[in-house]
């Protein structure tokens, strides 16, 4: 693999090829476009990656991230914190990027093609941890994302972690965990070195 390619960029130890690398050039053209906007890492999955870097999760965890797009917080919870992880999302167009993504870094990674009403309590009751990144962009994602949430408390998912730029629909969603989970809202903000703000959703399960 081109690891020292003039096109590779490092966000938190991680490989990450921009537009002109020869994978990214591979993939546009071999590969079908993603909808629903898996056509890109998004500022949130960075906000993550920092947040997890001052406090990171039990190596060996079981980790489901859903909506995972290229899957690039994926990549960092395996190849950074040692942890198991299952990538998914809806749009099975998303996988060739996370296989990229996950060969670049030298990590394997499970998937799974689902939407968030998939993840039913048999599949949450294997895992540890449920983290996302901008997965709640749209109204009408508001609903299945807060049961996907309280499908994972009932199922003894431990940690509950989502970032986002404080789009209307997560707000909505983190103002009924704050008030039925008692979760936390925690403003967050890194230069890499473009500005990303946000915030993560934490809900730990105790
Ligand atoms: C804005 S992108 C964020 C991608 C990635 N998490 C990131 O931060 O770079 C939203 C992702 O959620 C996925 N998605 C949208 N609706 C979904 C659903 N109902 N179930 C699972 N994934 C969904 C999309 O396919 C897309 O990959």
């Amino acid at each position: 693999m081109p690891h020292s390619s003039p096109h590779l960029r490092q966000y938190y130890g991680i490989n990450y090829p921009l537009a002109g690398h020869p994978v990214r050039r591979r993939l546009k053209r071999d590969h079908p476009a993603t909808t629903l906007h898996g056509h890109k890492v998004w500022g949130s999955a960075l906000l993550m990656m920092d947040w997890l870097s001052r406090e990171p999760l039990p190596p060996g965890s079981r980790v489901v991230e859903v909506g995972c797009g290229w899957g690039l917080l994926s990549t960092y919870c395996a190849k950074q914190q040692a942890c198991e992880v299952t990538a998914s999302d809806i749009d099975p167009a998303v996988r060739p990027y996370i296989n990229a993504l996950a060969g670049l870094n030298d990590v394997e990674l499970a998937w799974r093609q689902a939407e968030f009403a998939d993840w039913d309590a048999a599949l949450l009751s294997e895992i540890d941890v449920l983290i996302a990144s901008d997965i709640c962009f749209w109204d009408q994602l508001a609903e299945p994302v807060w049961q996907l949430i309280n499908r994972g408390i009932d199922s003894g998912v431990s940690q509950i972690l989502i970032t986002d730029p404080l789009r209307p629909p997560f707000i909505e969603v983190a103002e009924a965990c704050i008030e039925d989970f008692h979760a936390e809202l925690l403003p967050l903000t890194i230069d890499t070195p473009r500005r990303h703000r946000g915030a993560l959703l934490r809900i730990e399960n105790r």
